[in-house]
């Protein structure tokens, strides 16, 4: 058994300690946002907070993360800037890789809340989308971050 506190609330889950936290989520959770894309810590998919910090769900063992406050896309409110922007510029395309995306994006502005260009590259590089958004996220994440467009 293992107590992870997910979203502002406290889940007791039948689940091995060396469970990727990403399996927990979904499987055991139903927190469906957090998307399993490559499971090897490459592509950003699977990208939840850890104590405000993003990480990659699919590489942390769940019970690492007990007495951590875990955040998934669920528990980011629908009136979040980055929530509101992405709507606004219309980001998603099949949407596999967006949960991670703002997932990421949250972790950026949440320490830098307005970050250059430069800043945003780098802090999103390592999330991939096989449809290309790039070029809307970025603009997303400016918009989120009070800056253009
Ligand atoms: S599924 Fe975790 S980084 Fe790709
Ligand atoms: S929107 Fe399709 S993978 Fe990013």
């Amino acid at each position: 058994m293992i107590s992870l506190d997910v979203n502002g609330r406290r889940y007791t889950v039948d689940a091995a300690p060396e469970v990727p936290l990403l399996w927990v989520l979904r499987e055991h959770l139903k927190l469906t946002g957090t998307k399993f894309g490559c499971g090897e810590g490459l592509c950003g998919a699977c990208t939840v907070h850890l104590d405000g910090k993003a990480v990659r769900s699919c590489q942390i063992e769940a019970g690492s993360a007990a007495g951590k406050q875990i955040t998934t896309i669920e528990g980011l409110p629908a009136s979040h800037p980055l929530k509101q922007a992405w709507i606004a510029e219309e980001v998603p395309q099949c949407g596999y890789c967006q949960p991670g995306q703002i997932m990421q994006a949250a972790s950026l502005l949440a320490g830098s809340p307005a970050p250059s260009v430069e800043e945003i590259v780098a802090a999103m590089n390592g999330n991939i989308c096989r449809c290309g958004t790039y070029p809307r996220i970025l603009r997303a994440v400016q918009k989120a971050a009070g800056g253009r467009p």
